[in-house]
């Protein structure tokens, strides 16, 4: 089975953020075929049509575009804002989507799992999040769903992700995550 190219996309960008220590401890989990690798969205400006209008593509736009055009899928890890996605993963989204008919996600396999230190899990993100991902033809796993509730109590004091049980949670995750990409790459 040839490997194939993952991205990971963190919804937060707070220095001590509860989603990249998930997204770390991702790394260390993934099957033999694939190959993780963050995708940085902090970077972007807001989306603006008009920077695509006049020739004056900022270059943080065009490495994030052809970074997300070269991957086979990719799986956000996001935060829940107000019961929905934080506006860094929705700007990141819009810009991969444009310029019209140049859209960088569509037909690639996605995942998402929502963090939150409270008991909800995320829901609401995660939900919101496939909401976009339907209309961007992008081809989201269904099955298992990845919440990752009250997870300050998987961290130890480094804030690094050690719960056994959550770390099993995860390593079942992207093993699911694998065959599904498999199959969305053979279609
Ligand atoms: C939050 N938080 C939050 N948590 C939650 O479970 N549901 C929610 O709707 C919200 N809403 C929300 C809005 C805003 C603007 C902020 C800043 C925070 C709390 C959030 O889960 C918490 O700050 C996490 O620590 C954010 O994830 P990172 O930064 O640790 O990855």
């Amino acid at each position: 089975m040839s490997t194939k190219q993952i991205g990971i996309i963190v919804g937060s960008l707070r220095r001590n953020s509860f989603c990249r220590a998930v997204a770390n401890a991702l790394t260390s989990l993934a099957p033999e075929n694939l190959s993780l690798r963050f995708i940085e969205i902090g970077d972007l400006p807001m989306f603006n049509q008009d920077f695509d209008d006049d020739g004056n593509t900022p270059e943080s736009w065009t490495r994030f575009r052809n970074e997300i055009k070269e991957l086979d899928g990719f799986i956000f890890i996001t935060p829940e804002y107000n019961r929905s996605i934080p506006a860094v993963i929705k700007n990141a989204i819009d810009i991969g989507s444009r310029p019209y008919g140049s859209n960088a996600w569509d037909g690639k396999a996605g995942g998402i799992i929502s963090v939150s230190p409270g008991s909800l899990g995320g829901f609401g993100a995660n939900h919101h999040l496939r909401q976009p991902m339907v209309f961007l033809n992008v081809l989201m796993l269904q099955q298992p769903e990845a919440y990752i509730s009250n997870v300050a109590e998987s961290l130890n004091e480094k804030g690094e992700l050690t719960a056994e049980r959550t770390l099993g949670h995860l390593k079942d995750y992207l093993e699911a995550f694998s065959q599904w990409v498999n199959q969305v790459s053979a279609s």
